[in-house]
């Protein structure tokens, strides 16, 4: 029997092993050498547009990381972002979660034209957003990482994907963790990502029920966020808040600091400490910024290992709004 099973293996082995690299998980073929010969000036050509666009507006680096989330969160981080609806096509523009709220759409028309100039028709427009989102971070005074490349475009995009996937402010923790969860994400993950709401704004219509109806949180914190979002919509829908209300132009763990004393803007944030599962790590990082920092680079190394287009699956477009 054994040598029956040895000979098994050792001629079905090498198939199974081809059906693996076919079918399996395909973020295996992300590297971060891969653009070495097709782009070696790559990193060089996208870093100084990302930081003139910030030294122009800081907030545009919190927008650019929201990019990549709501990238990867449909279908995985293949640029369906980034199509813009036709007269014959709808994408996820209009959805929810990214209509009249995502922003930086020109700044990756900027960099999209910097890298074509300098390698044409090479780098996908994925990954653009993986390796935008990782200099934003950088740049904001972020942990750095070496990020994963090989992402191809879609030729498609889910209206449909981008209202159910990305997760709501009004989400519970257990609904949030599910939403986590169901992109192949962990609990873990999903609080250290969290932290990128260290900076950038939300909208008055993002957390009004959170400070007029929510009891977890410091009464004079949702005091003095009333006077500019009034309670009755649609007066003050669009007025801005910071996310971390004392640094929201740096990278930094002042936004678990916040959850630790009922400061969180989102309903979302704020149950993420509420005496649930994971208060402790939330505890964790506002105590521990280098423990939030590593949690949140290996987080986003997860985050964009999201089924990710690889091969000859999906194309490099050339224009990040349209298919080619
Ligand atoms: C945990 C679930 C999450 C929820 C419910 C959530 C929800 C939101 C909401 C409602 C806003 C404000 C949008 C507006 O009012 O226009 C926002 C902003 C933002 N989110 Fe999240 N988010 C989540 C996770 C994430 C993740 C994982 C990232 C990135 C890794 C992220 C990055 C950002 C950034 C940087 C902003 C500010 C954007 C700007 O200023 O333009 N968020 N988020
Ligand atoms: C600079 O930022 C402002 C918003 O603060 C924006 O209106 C303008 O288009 C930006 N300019 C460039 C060149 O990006
Ligand atoms: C979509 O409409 C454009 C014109 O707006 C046309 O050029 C294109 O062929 C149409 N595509 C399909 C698939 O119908
Ligand atoms: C607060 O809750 C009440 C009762 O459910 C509701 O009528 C009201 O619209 C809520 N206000 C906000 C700002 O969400
Ligand atoms: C947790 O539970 C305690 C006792 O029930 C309560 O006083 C507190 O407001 C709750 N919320 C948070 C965030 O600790």
């Amino acid at each position: 029997m054994i040598t029956m099973a040895s000979s098994f293996f050792a001629s079905f082995a090498p198939i199974a092993l081809v059906f693996f690299l076919l079918l399996g998980n395909s973020s295996a073929q992300l590297t971060t050498n891969f653009y070495s010969t097709s782009c070696p000036n790559l990193l060089s050509t996208i870093k100084p547009v990302v930081q003139s666009a910030i030294s122009n507006e800081t907030r545009m680096g919190a927008s650019l990381l929201r990019l990549f989330f709501h990238d990867c969160f449909v279908n995985g981080c293949d640029g369906s972002l980034l199509l813009d609806d036709t007269a014959n096509f709808t994408g996820e523009k209009t959805a929810n979660p990214n209509s009249n709220s995502v922003r930086g759409f020109d700044v990756i028309d900027n960099i999209k034209t910097a890298v074509e100039n300098a390698c044409p028709g090479a780098v996908s427009c994925a990954d653009i957003l993986a390796v935008t989102a990782r200099d934003s971070v950088v740049i904001l005074g972020g942990p750095t990482w070496n990020v994963k490349l090989g992402r191809r475009d879609s030729k498609t995009a889910s209206l449909s994907g981008a209202n159910n996937n990305i997760p709501a402010p009004s989400l519970s923790l257990s609904n949030l963790i599910s939403k986590f969860s169901a992109q192949g994400l962990s609990t873990k993950d999903m609080v250290a990502l969290s932290g990128a709401h260290t900076i950038g704004q939300a909208r008055c219509t993002s957390f009004r029920a959170h400070i007029y109806n929510d009891t977890d949180i410091d009464s004079s914190f949702a005091n003095s966020l009333q006077s500019n979002c009034p309670a009755t919509s649609p007066s003050g829908d669009n007025n801005l808040a910071p996310l971390d209300l004392q640094t929201p132009t740096t990278f930094d763990n002042n936004y678990f600091k916040n959850l630790v004393n009922k400061k969180g803007l989102l309903h979302s944030d704020q149950e993420l400490f509420n005496n649930g599962s994971t208060s402790s790590q939330v505890t964790t990082y506002s105590n521990n910024p280098s423990t939030f920092n590593s949690d949140f680079v290996t987080a986003m190394i997860n985050m964009g290992d999201i089924s990710p287009l690889t091969g000859s699956s999906g194309e490099v477009r050339k224009n990040c709004r349209k298919t080619n």
